[in-house]
């Protein structure tokens, strides 16, 4: 059904029709839209608009057409142009003339923002459950490898010795950041189109801020012309989305390498590998790799609004139509891909062995004849000269700078005394990182309770939240 036509001499060509359609991919708008409707009639309702026999009626085919758009009695058909217009004709068809009395008032241009922020709220509360559950996941797998030496890399070259578990545990600091930005979406986004109508405010309903407080909105709009245009929110949305595939993708990359025949780090579970069509012997890493690749894919859902929203004019234009789809994409390969990424690490063995066989090589533990020197008094500079020269000495040994004797060291310089020994382990070096987000054991073990509080707090806060808009949704 169209919502307009009046003026017409003729339907649209069916090109156009096609064109124009959107239901086929808006119609997850539908609870939102009918809850967003309900609240409108009692807007309606208030303003001496709807009598308060009408607006029952109203209100009860609205629910109704709700519990038949979940079981999927009711859908959108053909004729119908994008949500709005279905819901309408749903309603019409139950109520005759009365069906379309609702629609005063506002517009699409704001009903489907207003719809849309619903949605977001809504689902980037189920994202933000899912990233918590995985930095759960990742959280407790540091926990269970508290004891075990990892080298650690920078340029992937062998760096300074770690705890295996701080190298895990930086993923679920990733995922914090995440939730903290999606809560902070929340926060901000949180204000109610409704009374903004095509561009310019309502003649019809004077109280947009009770229809707000309803659907559980922080606020409303102060200005018609902006909120029917500003799609901040989806952009923003769209961002954080990338974000958290940014960080899957790295926790991607980083597994495909440890699963290496070279690294060996990492066994996957055989429910979170997949085999080839070709070569029997494979086990492939596909979920950390397809983690790797759906990056790409929300970064392109990001990009593609951003450049919708560059030099577009006010209030409302067709164009805007466009933000829908990225955002659904986005979610919903995100809500396929997380619980395969959690599944994968709770069910990864970590080979304990080949983590901690080559800690010491490289020359790792340079920096500790260099920190050696400083705590004797030598300038950082000259001490980093001297361990350089150490290296070097070990590398024309053919062997790695711990291993050099005592006598060797004081060739290079007086100062590199039998104390420096001590040092020259991997334990004491990762031990003597105590800074706060440092690698010692001490370090380590406060950090992940930190993180163990925050997740609690986050997951704390998400369930009030959901419990909070699903109380909105069926009242
Ligand atoms: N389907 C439209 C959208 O998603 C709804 C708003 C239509 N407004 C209009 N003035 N044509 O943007």
């Amino acid at each position: 059904m169209a919502l307009w036509g009046g003026r017409f001499a003729t339907g649209p060509d069916e090109s156009v029709a096609k064109l124009s359609r959107s239901v086929h991919f808006d119609w997850r708008l539908a609870p939102y839209d009918i809850r967003v409707n309900i609240a409108h009639v009692a807007g309606l309702k208030r303003a001496g608009y709807l009598s308060e026999g009408d607006a029952a009626k109203i209100t009860a085919a609205l629910k109704e057409l709700s519990v038949e758009v979940l079981t999927g009695d009711f859908t959108y058909n053909d004729s119908d142009e994008d949500v709005h217009s279905a819901i309408e004709r749903g309603l019409i068809e139950k109520l005759g003339e009365l069906g379309g009395a609702f629609r005063a008032g506002r517009s699409r241009n704001d009903l489907v923002v207003t719809d849309f922020k619903l949605y977001l709220i809504d689902h980037l509360l189920q994202i933000s459950l899912e990233v918590a559950q995985l930095a759960q996941v990742i959280d407790d797998a540091a926990k269970a490898q508290i004891d075990l030496l990892a080298p650690g890399f920078t340029h992937l070259q062998h760096a300074q010795p770690i705890l295996f578990s701080h190298e895990l545990a930086k993923h679920s600091h990733a995922l914090l950041r995440d939730l903290d930005r999606l809560k902070d979406w929340q926060s901000r986004n949180s204000i109610s189109p409704i009374g903004a109508g095509a561009l310019a405010g309502s003649a019809l309903v004077p109280n947009p801020e009770i229809t707000a407080a309803e659907l559980g909105f922080g606020g409303v709009a102060r200005n018609s012309i902006d909120v029917v245009s500003d799609r901040d929110f989806v952009a923003e949305a769209l961002f954080d989305l990338a974000m958290i595939a940014v960080h899957l993708s790295r926790i991607g990359e980083e597994f495909t390498i440890w699963n290496t025949q070279e690294f060996g780090w990492v066994t996957l579970d055989d429910a979170f590998s997949t085999g080839s069509s070709i070569m029997p012997q494979k086990k492939n890493p596909d979920i950390a790799e397809l983690a790797r690749g759906k990056a790409g894919r929300l970064i392109g859902n990001l990009t593609a609004m951003m450049t919708t929203l560059k030099g577009l004019a006010f209030a409302y234009n067709r164009d805007l139509q466009e933000d829908k789809e990225p955002v659904f994409d986005s979610i919903e390969q995100l809500l396929v891909l997380i619980p395969a990424v959690r599944g994968m690490i709770a069910t990864a063995t970590f080979n304990r062995d080949r983590i901690s066989s080559q800690i010491e090589t490289g020359h790792s533990l340079a920096t500790e004849v260099a920190d050696f020197l400083v705590r004797s008094g030598t300038p950082f500079a000259t001490a980093h000269e001297i361990s350089g020269r150490a290296v070097a000495l070990a590398q024309s040994l053919d062997c790695d700078v711990h291993e050099l004797s005592d006598e060797q060291l004081a060739t290079v310089h007086p100062s590199l005394t039998g104390e420096l020994r001590a040092s020259l382990s991997a334990k004491a070096a990762v031990e003597s990182r105590t800074s706060i987000s440092g690698t010692s054991t001490k370090s380590v073990t406060t950090q992940l309770a930190q993180l163990d509080e925050k997740i609690r707090t986050f997951t704390a806060y998400i369930d009030g939240e959901q419990k909070r808009f699903s109380g909105m949704m069926s009242a």
